[in-house]
């Protein structure tokens, strides 16, 4: 298998960050969360990056921390944030950058995945209003990635066994 980034895109809530972890093992590569990384860089918590410097400065940071690791060698597994689409250039950086799989889930699954979640600020008060109207502007963006998969009902384990299979077709194919 070619050593190459593996980029997880999809919805706050579809399970990027822990099938990504398992998936980086299963690879023996590098596992990379982009929130952890701004938080990294910025030395504050995301809500707290969002109440003082705004969501356009929180994209800023985005943008820069996926362009970098993304210049970087292959053999990354990246869970990005779910609004890491928002801009053209990252999705067009990330088609270009490495093999790009969307996670998707229904409303109510991921109203129950971030449920009493606190550490998402663009679901604070009304969290299930909030999911709704954000996948709603959103519908489109994650669609450019190479592949897609439905998580409802899944563990992590058994996405990380369905990517890996993907994985495998693709690179037969090839
Ligand atoms: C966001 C998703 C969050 C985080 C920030 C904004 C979004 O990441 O980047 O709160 O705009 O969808 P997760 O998708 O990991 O929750």
């Amino acid at each position: 298998m070619n050593q190459e980034n593996i980029i997880l895109v999809g919805f706050m809530g579809t399970g990027k960050s822990t099938v990504g972890k398992e998936l980086a093992r299963r690879l023996n590569y590098r596992f990379v969360d982009l929130d952890t990384e701004i938080v990294e860089r910025e030395g504050c918590s995301i809500p707290h990056l969002f109440e003082t410097k705004g969501e356009m400065y929180f994209r800023d940071c985005e943008s820069a921390a996926l362009a970098e690791l993304l210049r970087n060698p292959a053999g990354v597994v990246i869970a990005t944030g779910g609004g890491a689409v928002l801009r053209e250039a990252n999705r067009l950086h990330m088609a270009q950058s490495g093999w790009v799989v969307g996670l998707q889930a229904q409303l109510s699954t991921i109203v129950k995945r971030v449920h009493g979640d606190g550490n998402r600020p663009l679901l604070q008060g009304d969290a299930e209003r909030r999911i709704r109207q954000l996948m709603a502007e959103r519908q489109g963006l994650y669609d450019f990635a190479h592949a897609s998969i439905p998580t409802d009902f899944r563990s992590a384990i058994e996405l990380a066994d369905e990517i890996m299979q993907l994985l495998e077709q693709r690179d037969e194919r090839c």
